[in-house]
């Protein structure tokens, strides 16, 4: 009982901490979190919250959650109905104050063919049985971005949309479930977005809504994100879940973490260094990096935080070395896309800058902006939506943003991009 006095305690502090910070910059009215819940009289065996994420070349890591113990086998084929082949992984589970998580299975199936769909189950025989689709091995491939995603009426519309849009992986830079410590707005999340992430592989980075420390009472940082969302960092020489790339039909994406060590002598900036050294981009011509706090902003939340002030500083000159193509960030509430910069300057051998955090989350938009728009900021404007990158082959890709409030084939921003590995003025 005192246990949980002490708990609502905390909670009223990170209320009253995150709505002032909420308050800073004017908003529309936040919409609820929409909790999706398993039917009162479901089996605790049932599978939920199912999503699958790229691992090396060819395979796919499976994840799953049981309120209570299932063996942690896949079942797989390329018929549906008819599963050849199966494949066994592990279990864990993870304690937050007085809340412990269900049985987390994580299974890595494989070697797969490209351009394929894959029929998938738990138990043999059972129904229902789950499908994905490979990506290609070969251009074109089509990426579909939304960061600040979290768990609304809005974030439902944006799910609907990118369901539409005929995606091969999803990219998300960041603030995924807004549970914001409540842990079983984790397992909601997980739910809302199964239909989705159980079909296509989800690629993730973490943002500030994924950190969920609680001074003495939780001190490690990203419990649930790192429970729930395993990335494949080991395949890509990372020692952390927070930093990790990998490679995609001729595509390398690199996830950082905005909300861990970054400066010259961390981890992950000589993990950057060593990985940027390995992208060839004979095999991969374009290269793709995300992040959570954008560097280039000119919405007015989130100005010279910290956060993007150091990773910046510490960051761009490997980036543009590197011939970076695109930068992607959300945090900001907002859709911006500026032209190819380094430095603080239009620069045509720099990447092209996207902040995409508006995804849907209930904290609502940031519609305030700095005032004259900067020379460098190409398209602007505080709307719900998502956005779509197609590499059409080795030299040119067709990035567009789509707004909740039109169909899904209105492009309400689109740019062809050249890539910069293709450009001779770049690689002199
Ligand atoms: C998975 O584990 C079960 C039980 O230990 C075993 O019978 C089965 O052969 C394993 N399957 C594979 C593909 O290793
Ligand atoms: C790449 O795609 C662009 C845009 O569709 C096209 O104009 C160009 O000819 C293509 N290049 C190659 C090498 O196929
Ligand atoms: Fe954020």
């Amino acid at each position: 009982m005192k246990f949980q006095q002490f708990w609502l305690l905390v909670m009223v502090i990170v209320v009253v901490l995150t709505t002032k910070s909420a308050h800073s910059y004017e908003r529309p009215p936040p919409r609820e979190t929409l909790v999706v819940s398993l039917a009162e009289d479901a089996d605790p065996k049932t599978p939920q919250q199912v999503h699958v994420s790229l691992v090396g070349e060819d395979r796919m890591r499976i994840t799953w959650i049981t309120d209570s113990y299932t063996p942690p086998t896949v079942y797989y084929g390329t018929s549906a109905g008819k599963y050849d082949h199966s494949a066994n992984g592990s279990i864990s589970s993870y304690e937050y104050v007085t809340y412990t998580s269900g049985e987390i299975h994580e299974v890595v199936i494989g070697p797969l063919n490209p351009s394929t769909v894959y029929y998938y189950c738990f138990t043999p025989g059972s129904t229902p049985a789950y499908s994905f689709k490979t990506p290609p091995s070969q251009f074109p491939i089509k990426f579909s971005v939304t960061g600040d995603l979290g768990q609304t009426g809005w974030t439902k519309t944006t799910l609907e949309h990118i369901s539409q849009s005929d995606y091969d992986v999803l990219l998300l830079p960041g603030d995924l479930s807004y549970a914001d410590l409540l842990q079983p707005l984790w397992d909601s999340f997980g739910r809302l977005v199964e239909p989705l992430a159980s079909q296509r592989p989800w690629m993730v980075t973490q943002g500030n809504h994924e950190v969920e420390k609680i001074p003495v009472v939780h001190k490690t940082p990203f419990t649930a994100y790192n429970a729930r969302w395993h990335m494949p960092y080991e395949e890509s020489g990372s020692t952390s879940n927070l930093y990790y790339s990998f490679e995609v039909s001729g595509v390398h994406v690199i996830m950082l973490g905005s909300y861990t060590d970054c400066d010259s002598g961390s981890d992950q900036y000589r993990w950057l260094e060593s990985d940027l050294k390995k992208v060839d981009r004979s095999k991969t011509p374009w290269l793709v990096v995300l992040i959570h706090a954008p560097w280039y902003n000119s919405n007015t939340a989130h100005q010279g935080e910290k956060e993007s002030v150091d990773m910046m500083e510490s960051m761009e000159g490997l980036l543009y070395k590197a011939h970076v193509d695109v930068v992607f960030a959300g945090h900001v509430h907002a859709y911006e896309r500026f032209n190819r910069v380094y430095n603080e300057k239009a620069d045509n051998c720099g990447p092209m800058h996207i902040t995409i955090g508006d995804g849907g989350n209930r904290e609502g938009l940031a519609s305030k902006y700095q005032e004259p728009q900067p020379i460098i900021s190409a398209f602007r404007e505080a709307s719900f939506g998502h956005g779509e990158l197609e590499m059409v082959n080795a030299t040119y890709a067709k990035w567009s943003w789509h707004r909740n409030d039109d169909d899904e084939s209105v492009q309400s921003d689109s740019v062809w991009l050249r890539s910069l590995a293709s450009d001779p003025t770049c690689n002199k």
